[in-house]
């Protein structure tokens, strides 16, 4: 099930929070996202929290609630593991466990931020965890998807302690003049980008963890 957050209640709430405490850490990610259409934020979440939602990751699995994510829109999805190796678990905002719960509100409030600079028009914000296991990669892509999809901004938060340059699974955007930017899925970074630009996940040798999502700009029924 997807999640349905209610941002006239929330954002009213969370406007204190977070990003608005630190000026100087906001204006360098704002710069990056006007300047090249994505951000790189380091810290996003801290090491006791990164922590905490990776425990709740694996508590999902061990009650067998990953799924092989599939290619393609509603009637014509499939797996494709040639394109794309990682499981996901949509995350229900509803029933979100503790620590994701702070994660969701940190992102509200980003999302806020972003809205109030950038008029995005952002509504709503859709997520789900994944695991890319040993071996698996996922294919230059977009995920904003030109008949009408409503998504704006795409998010992946990474979760993984100790990640090595040699553990691969960097995120490669490339930017429409031909400029590529590699993001090392870090424990505690998050990348922001625009969903219509190209963007690929390298093969990873190690199991590689994060919560992707996507900001959007209408609100999800
Ligand atoms: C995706 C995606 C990037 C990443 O799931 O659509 O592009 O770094 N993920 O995991
Ligand atoms: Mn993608």
């Amino acid at each position: 099930m997807k999640p349905n957050v209610d941002f006239t209640t929330k954002l009213a709430v969370l406007s204190h929070l977070s990003f608005a405490q630190h000026p100087k850490n906001m204006n360098s990610w704002i710069d990056q996202f006007e300047q090249h259409g994505w951000a790189e934020i380091k810290g996003f979440m801290n090491e006791t929290d990164s922590a905490g939602i990776r425990s709740e990751i694996i508590e999902i699995q061990n009650n067998n609630g990953f799924r092989q994510a599939s290619i393609g829109k509603q009637d014509s999805k499939s797996v494709d593991t040639s394109q794309r190796g990682d499981f996901i678990r949509w995350i229900d905002a509803q029933q979100a466990p503790n620590y994701t719960r702070l994660y969701l509100d940190k992102m509200t409030a980003l999302i806020e931020q972003l809205n109030y600079t950038f008029y995005l028009g952002i509504r709503d914000y859709e997520c789900h965890y994944a695991h890319y296991p040993p071996g698996t990669f996922y294919k230059k892509h977009v995920d904003r998807h030109k008949n009408g999809s409503p998504r704006r901004v795409s998010s992946v938060l990474y979760l993984n302690a100790d990640w090595q340059p040699s553990d691969g699974g960097e995120l490669v955007i490339y930017e429409p003049e031909g400029n590529e930017h590699r993001i090392q899925p870090l424990q505690g970074t998050l990348a922001i980008f625009l969903s219509e630009l190209e963007h690929e996940v390298l093969l990873t040798s190690r199991d590689r963890m994060s919560i992707t999502g996507w900001m959007l700009n209408e609100t999800i029924l």
